[in-house]
């Protein structure tokens, strides 16, 4: 426990630290972006954001969600988005004070206070009775978590028989074979800079969901389809602008900017993956 709370309070600062100089330069979306299957689509960032949510539900065949729990919700980009294009009610969920304020404020501003709200609470705390959930979506918000199983039992104790999981999440490769200790010490630096416990391969998570109880359980790699969002950013940060805003957000959002040369080479060399996992809760 005094581990996670640790772990929590890091992520917690981070986000808080952080949050303003993505807003700046990004928007409101702090995932990847989806270029294609094969990466090759040439497009806009915001875009790019916004087509992974779309292809997300697409690929999630998700059908009229009345009620869903964005699980780490960051400033509630996609809890707006889906309230929106599903007509649904969200409750989206972070560590960080400062996103939770900011989502409130533009859940308000786009005429979407009722519908959606964020807390801040840790996903892992959720009670059962905070349920049930129609549609849970874990847009890169899993790899932050320690204990995946509990993460997929929480989910599904919280979801309503019939609903359906939605959660893309970064991954070590699959093994075997083994991770070698050049690929260990890389995926420690990912893990390090962005506040993480150890990834683990998509595989296991799809093994783990099957043994929670999940039907209906698929994974997909999208690695070659997000792997161009990294260049992008570094592109974004290289202007006085943004420069200027990286030294005023302070050490934790340096370190993370940093840190972006170790996501581009964990892409480049295949030890690093962006996994998709779709799974149903069975109807009772
Ligand atoms: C990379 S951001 C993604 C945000 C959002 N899903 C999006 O795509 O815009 C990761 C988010 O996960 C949240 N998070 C990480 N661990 C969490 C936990 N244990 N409970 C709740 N939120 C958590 C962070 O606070 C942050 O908002």
């Amino acid at each position: 426990m005094g581990n996670q709370a640790g772990l929590n309070e890091r992520i917690r600062h981070f986000y808080d630290r952080s949050t303003a100089i993505w807003l700046d330069t990004w928007g409101e979306h702090m995932h990847h972006g989806y270029y294609g299957p094969d990466g090759k689509e040439e497009k806009d960032h915001r875009q790019a954001q916004t087509d992974l949510i779309t292809e997300f539900l697409q690929w999630g065949h998700v059908q009229n969600p009345a009620r869903i729990l964005d699980a780490g919700c960051g400033v509630g980009g996609s809890a707006r988005f889906l309230a929106r294009v599903l007509n649904a009610e969200v409750l989206g969920l972070t560590l960080s004070p400062v996103q939770a304020e900011r989502a409130t404020f533009f859940n308000q501003q786009a005429g979407l206070g009722e519908r959606v709200r964020v807390e801040v609470q840790d996903v892992l705390q959720l009670k059962v009775d905070q349920g049930p959930f129609d549609l849970i979506w874990s847009l890169e918000s899993a790899e932050h978590m320690p204990e995946k199983r509990r993460l997929l039992q929480v989910f599904y104790d919280t979801l309503r028989p019939g609903g359906t999981l939605l959660m893309a999440t970064w991954c070590h490769r699959e093994t075997p074979p083994a991770i070698m200790e050049k690929e260990r010490n890389l995926m420690q630096k990912i893990e390090h800079y962005y506040h993480l416990p150890p990834m683990i391969s998509l595989g296991e998570y799809e093994q783990m969901a099957g043994e929670t109880g999940f039907q209906e359980v698929k994974t997909a790699d999208w690695t070659n389809s997000v792997a161009p969002f990294w260049p992008a950013v570094v592109r974004s940060a290289v202007t006085w602008h943004s420069l200027a805003g990286l030294l005023r957000a302070g050490w934790p959002t340096l370190r993370g900017a940093w840190a972006m040369q170790f996501m581009m080479r964990g892409y480049r060399s295949g030890a690093l993956r962006f996994g998709v996992l779709h799974a149903k809760k069975p109807n009772l």
